[in-house]
């Protein structure tokens, strides 16, 4: 390579990291969210069914769906939500007014940074078969 170049080839390394940079999750916003998800710890957990259905195998699932656990509400077996980053951060924004009848008895997470940073830790954190293990 000629010096001619180098410059060209810097500015594509810089490109490359920067969009990398901008696709994996921020590690301070992890730590934040898996922070913010104490408050559901209190019903859930990543891996088995509490008072709350586990949350390994989240996304892509369909709400009401979650082996092992059978006292879902009817109103969430019927809502036709399917879990992503867009429908959590509508859902936990104000989950009873979401999914009116829910029979998850929780006022929701209002912070939209404090949201954004529990999907982003969720979204990790429930990966099945990598992250965590799905509970029969
Ligand atoms: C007071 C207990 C309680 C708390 C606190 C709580 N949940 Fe829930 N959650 C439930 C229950 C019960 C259900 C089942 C709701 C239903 O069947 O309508 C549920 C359902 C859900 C679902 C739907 C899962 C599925 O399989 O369809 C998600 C997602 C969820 N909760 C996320 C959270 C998150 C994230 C938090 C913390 C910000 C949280 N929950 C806090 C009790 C709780």
């Amino acid at each position: 390579m000629t010096p001619r170049h180098a410059p060209v080839a810097l500015w594509l390394a810089a490109g490359l990291l920067a969009a990398g940079a901008s696709a994996a999750p921020d590690p301070a916003a992890l730590q934040r969210g898996e922070q913010v998800y104490a408050r559901c710890a209190a019903c859930h957990a990543i891996e088995g069914n509490r008072t709350g259905p586990q949350h390994c195998g989240l996304w892509g699932r369909r709400a009401g769906t979650a082996q092992g656990y059978s006292t879902y509400s009817k109103a969430l077996r019927d809502s036709a939500i399917v879990w992503d980053e867009r429908s959590l951060n509508v859902f936990l924004k104000d989950p009873m007014k979401t999914v009116p009848g829910t029979a998850m008895g929780y006022a929701g997470v209002k912070d939209d940074g404090e949201r954004a940073d529990l999907i982003a830790w969720l979204k990790e954190a429930t990966r099945p078969g990598k992250a965590c293990q799905l509970v029969p």
